[in-house]
């Protein structure tokens, strides 16, 4: 038997998402708190967790998982917190996850009393490997486990009168799940539950480990939808990154028909992370959709939670990374260059925005055209001669832009690095004003 053998297809027939087009924005739950701070290696204190809550507030989200307050003193105090606080705006839910244990869901709900309105998640283990091997579960323990949870948080939402509560719950490892026992499973949530007709309760179908594809999770997604009886459901997205692939699987899910999104800034969380929201997000809004969300400041949100995390993000991490609008090489730079000079021409030609070598205009996101030309030794004219123009507004002859350039590589060269516009100018004064 092979280690890695090949992953059997999902079996779906007439898929329709690889047709379809994102056009609407899902609306989108921020788990930072809960997924991303699990797997910090320092884990935010209250105070800290306060900043992120403000930020996440800040930049537009309308539903923050904000812990698991049965497993974790720190996560019950910061519920509290916020509750007693009155800290969490009207147009804003909060989250808080609990396994499907009955015992544990008493403690969940004290978290969250006087709470005007929340959202209660609770998960189990559905795949054959978790449910067998780890929790030792029945299929019908599993159905068991659900029905006594859901009573549960119905008994005690039902001491909480000021309150109401809504449900969200996650067949976990749902992406190694039989699709049948995963639909079954859901359904049965949602008719213990017993929503009002105008309620939804939210499936959230996490790749709690990134073991697919991203057509398969696509596939999993269109091909649930169908199988699932109830229709007051919100299909909700849960991707981990293990593959590097969570961008990509959640927007062919997306594709697929799911109508919400759960993943953390800068992918914090478990292993390789969630699904990146600020890549995931700006990625639709290239499409031209309205998310909601706001980054136009992002290198502030970027410095703000990197500070908390302690964790920066990669030099190439995409919108956020200190090197994403930076070109080295001349030929990238002599087109950006030339292009940014005409950028409202390109515009009108090409009906959007459109620059060489650059994906979105960086001022989108806080970003600015001064900081995109970065020198070395591999630097052409063009980029050196638009350091000069852009900070001592000297428009260079080409002539001249030709003698410098090989005067900078030559520095470049010498010092074996990249070279600071303040360097790019004491070759310029050597080299022309006192030689
Ligand atoms: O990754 C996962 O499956 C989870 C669930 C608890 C939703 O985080
Ligand atoms: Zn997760």
């Amino acid at each position: 038997m092979k280690k890695y053998s090949p992953i059997p297809e999902i079996g779906i027939q007439n898929r329709t998402w690889p047709d379809t087009q994102i056009t609407q924005s899902p609306t989108w739950c921020a788990v930072d708190l809960r997924d991303g701070n699990q797997a910090l290696p320092d884990p935010l204190t209250l105070e800290q967790k306060k900043i992120y809550f403000d930020i996440l507030v800040k930049i537009g989200f309308k539903e923050i998982e904000i812990g698991f307050p049965s497993a974790s003193k720190d996560d019950y105090d910061f519920c509290r917190h916020l509750i007693d606080n009155k800290v969490i705006p009207d147009d804003v839910m909060i989250s808080v996850l609990v396994p499907a244990r009955p015992d544990l869901v008493v403690k969940t709900m004290d978290a969250l009393r006087d709470v005007p309105k929340a959202t209660v998640h609770f998960y189990v283990a559905t795949s054959d490997l978790h449910r067998e091997h780890v929790l030792g579960k029945s299929h019908q323990e599993v159905f068991e486990m659900c029905t006594a949870t859901v009573q549960s948080i119905k008994e005690e939402a039902s001491k909480l009168k000021e309150s109401t509560f809504y449900l969200e719950f996650s067949p976990e490892e749902f992406t190694d799940t039989d699709l049948d026992f995963a639909v079954e499973v859901c359904d049965h949530v949602i008719e213990q539950w017993q929503p009002a007709a105008d309620e939804k309760v939210i499936l959230n179908l996490p790749a709690t480990v990134e073991r697919r594809p991203p057509t398969h999770y696509a596939d999993m997604i269109e091909l649930f939808q169908r199988k699932l009886k109830s229709e007051q459901a919100i299909i909700s997205l849960h991707a981990h990154n293990d593959m590097g692939c969570a961008v990509a699987s959640t927007q062919l899910a997306i594709q697929a028909g799911a109508h919400r999104v759960e993943g953390t800034l800068f992918g914090q969380g478990e292993r390789s992370g969630n699904v990146d929201l600020i890549t995931l997000v700006l990625n639709l809004q290239y499409l031209g959709i309205d998310t909601g969300l706001d980054f136009s400041d992002l290198m502030n949100i970027t410095e703000q939670i990197s500070e908390l995390t302690n964790m920066p993000p990669h030099e190439r991490h995409p919108y956020v990374g200190s090197l994403v609008f930076s070109a080295f090489s001349g030929s990238h730079q002599d087109a950006i260059h030339k292009s940014t000079l005409r950028k409202d021409e390109l515009m009108e030609t090409f009906g959007r925005w459109k620059i060489p070598y650059l994906h979105i205009d960086p001022a989108d996101v806080g970003r600015e055209f001064e900081n995109l030309i970065r020198i070395n030794s591999q630097s052409g004219k063009g980029g050196i001669a638009h350091i000069i123009e852009k900070e001592h507004n000297i428009k260079l002859p080409r002539f001249v832009q030709v003698d410098f350039a090989k005067r900078v590589q030559a520095y470049a060269e010498e010092v074996s690095r990249e070279v600071s516009t303040q360097e790019v100018w004491k070759v310029f004064e050597e080299a022309y004003i006192a030689p």
